[in-house]
């Protein structure tokens, strides 16, 4: 199987790229990381990724004058980066109808709820306001709508009474940094086929139970 090129896309602390450079290190993701991008220049990311060696692209918001102007530059850094696979790892913007038309199939997202519940921002705020005895975390493809893509992982924490949005956060991020390498797994490994709405994971190798999720 051909090593797959994948791309990270995160706009702060990173704790999902980071949980994805380990697995790829790891030796668990048939990949090579070929760049970080970011909207951000004071994203925490950028550290994690000279510490790995990853190439660093800073496409930042703040210095176009437009969204649009934005987007072309943006749009021309993936391009340039040929990657297999691009990954909105805590990347927090919408991403214009062009770009995800262009990307369609190789652009995945992580998002901490249960989708289709408590879509959008402060997932974990939703959550905690509607009274959902569970929550978790979802990977999915990155369609034009808002976090409305075909699923392809799942998982599923507890909600205690005690709960605060930072202790719930927490809880469901120590998720996301199983649930996230699992899915860029069966990506590379070719082991996902969309049929409409539904992801089918095609028989491969037995997921380790570290990275089970
Ligand atoms: C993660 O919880 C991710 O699911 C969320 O932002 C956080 C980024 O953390 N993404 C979204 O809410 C996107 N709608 P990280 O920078 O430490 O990976």
């Amino acid at each position: 199987m051909k090593t797959k090129r994948i791309a990270v896309l995160a706009s702060g602390r990173g704790s999902n790229f980071q949980a994805v450079i380990d697995a790829v290190a790891r030796g668990e993701i048939p990949a090579t990381c070929c760049g970080l991008v970011t909207d951000n220049p004071d994203a925490y990311a950028i550290e994690r990724a000279r510490t790995a060696g990853i190439p660093v692209y800073i496409v930042a918001y703040g210095s176009y004058p437009s969204k649009e102007a934005y987007e072309t530059a943006l749009r021309r850094v993936m391009e340039d980066l040929a990657a297999d696979l691009y990954i909105l790892a805590g990347y927090m913007r919408i991403l214009g109808s062009g770009i995800v038309k262009l990307f369609h199939g190789r652009l995945i997202n992580i998002h901490p709820a249960l989708l289709p519940a408590f879509p959008g921002l402060h997932a974990q705020r939703q959550a905690l306001s509607y009274g959902v005895r569970v929550s978790g975390c979802t990977v999915h493809f990155v369609d034009e709508g808002m976090d409305s893509g075909p699923v392809i992982v799942q998982a599923c924490v507890n909600v205690e009474d005690e709960d605060d949005e930072e202790v719930l956060a927490a809880r469901i991020l120590a998720m996301e940094h199983r649930c996230l390498p699992t899915a860029i797994r069966l990506f590379c490994e070719d082991r996902l086929m969309v049929e409409g709405r539904r992801v089918r994971i095609l028989p491969g190798n037995a997921l380790s139970p570290e990275s089970r999720c």
